[in-house]
């Protein structure tokens, strides 16, 4: 049964729709718990607003979960903190039924709104940066956060109740509960989610949670999984996140086709345990993209072995060596480990790809065929090199 209508405060309720079959987003994504797109309404005395909507094919399920609880016909105005479809695209449904409501957002806002779904302009609201929107004894405040992750991006405040509507921000892709104290493992989505959609705008992170430090928040309503009643719980998180703090954490990342490779990671998480230093390690073959993701946000080195194919970096290597690159991790420190039959060319191809992360590369080992005895201890050598940069370090 969907949630027809959550209180989430006084004059506030979810209307939004889950989603848990989705396994994929942007093409790239991989959703093992599908995801929701929560879409609110607030109930002023004078007015009654809409606060996002959801994903092409849900629609209906939010027409319905609206009139479970007011009339569409009674909404005045429409509210999108986020012109991507899975929060945008309905909004041409709605308005198709009511001739009235008008679509609040910002500047950049409206322009995608025109483009996006062809909304007239006479029925686009510009607000600027702190601007208020009085619903008769509810007031809602817009929160200009350009960046996150788009460039019209901004939150939504609900003064009298202290709920900040953060969109994509703080969210996590999840559909199993609505309320932060029933998600299980919440903090690994969470995390995840920041590592995929949010890392690589940091800057712009950091700048809206500066925005936001001194607004009295009781509830962070996201558009995407779990609603905090308990804000400092992801506050607190994306705090150490936005400024890059990393733990003394290493995540090793391989691809091997005939084990070469996959012998040297075996020998350098045999020195990272010995050292009793924090590791994880994915097999590009076996593993979720996402969690990589979710390791990037606070490893501070990352160890990356695989083969020379074609001349370059194994292909799949590749794209993780790619997604490392856009995903802006505040990774510090590198070794790069391959194996060759008889020219190489892996190493110049991750540095070129990785170049632009700046990253203090600690070793580079490029071997033929199988590892030898000495290759080994070149691993290990490259190992103790790493843990003693990482030991000589602070969190940031
Ligand atoms: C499809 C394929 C293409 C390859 N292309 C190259 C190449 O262009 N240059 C090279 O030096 N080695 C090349 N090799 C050899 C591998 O790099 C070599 O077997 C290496 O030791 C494999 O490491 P692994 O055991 O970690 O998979 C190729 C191997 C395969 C299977
Ligand atoms: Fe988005
Ligand atoms: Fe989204």
């Amino acid at each position: 049964m969907q949630n027809k209508s959550i209180e989430i405060s006084a004059s506030c309720c979810l209307v939004g729709v889950k989603d848990p079959k989705r396994r994929l987003f942007d093409g790239l994504i991989a959703l093992p718990e599908g995801t929701s797109y929560n879409s609110y309404l607030v109930f002023g005395n004078k007015k009654l607003a809409l606060i996002d909507t959801v994903n092409p094919g849900f629609e209906k399920k939010l027409v319905r979960n609206i009139n479970a609880v007011a009339k569409l016909k009674n909404l005045d105005y429409l509210i999108m903190n986020h012109a991507e479809p899975d929060h945008a695209s309905a909004i041409p449904y709605i308005f198709l039924q009511n001739g009235k409501v008008k679509l609040v957002t910002s500047l950049m806002g409206g322009e995608m709104a025109k483009r996006f779904y062809n909304i007239p302009q006479e029925r686009i609201m510009i607000v600027k940066d702190q601007e208020r929107l009085d619903l008769g004894g509810k007031t809602l405040r817009f929160i200009e956060a350009p960046m996150l992750h788009w460039p019209e991006t901004m939150f939504t405040y609900l003064e009298e109740e202290k709920v900040l509507f953060s969109c994509d921000f703080f969210g996590a892709h999840m559909s199993s509960a609505v309320f932060d104290n029933e998600a299980f493992n919440l903090e690994y989505h969470a995390q995840r989610y920041y590592g995929e959609i949010m890392m690589p705008f940091r800057p712009m992170a950091k700048r809206a949670m500066e925005k936001i430090a001194d607004l009295p928040i009781a509830v962070i309503a996201p558009s995407h999984g779990p609603i905090y009643k308990d804000p400092p719980r992801i506050l607190e998180q994306y705090k150490k996140w936005v400024v890059g703090e990393t733990k003394k954490k290493v995540l090793l990342v391989y691809l091997s086709m005939w084990g070469s490779s996959k012998k040297m990671i075996e020998a350098m998480t045999k020195v990272l345990t010995e050292q009793k230093i924090e590791f994880v390690c994915y097999d590009l073959t076996a593993s979720d993209i996402g969690d990589i993701a979710k390791d990037l946000v606070d490893a501070r080195a990352l160890v990356f072995a695989a083969p020379t194919v074609l001349g370059e970096l194994h292909p799949v290597a590749s794209f993780a060596a790619n997604l490392v690159k856009t995903l802006k991790p505040p990774l510090k420190h590198a070794v790069f480990m391959s194996s060759c039959g008889w020219a190489g060319g892996a190493g110049k191809n991750f540095k070129e790809i990785t170049a632009a992360l700046s990253l203090d590369l600690v070793k580079e080992l490029e071997i033929k065929g199988p590892p030898t005895a000495e290759d080994l201890e070149a691993v290990k050598s490259a190992g103790l090199a790493l843990i003693g940069k990482l030991s000589a370090e602070s969190e940031i």
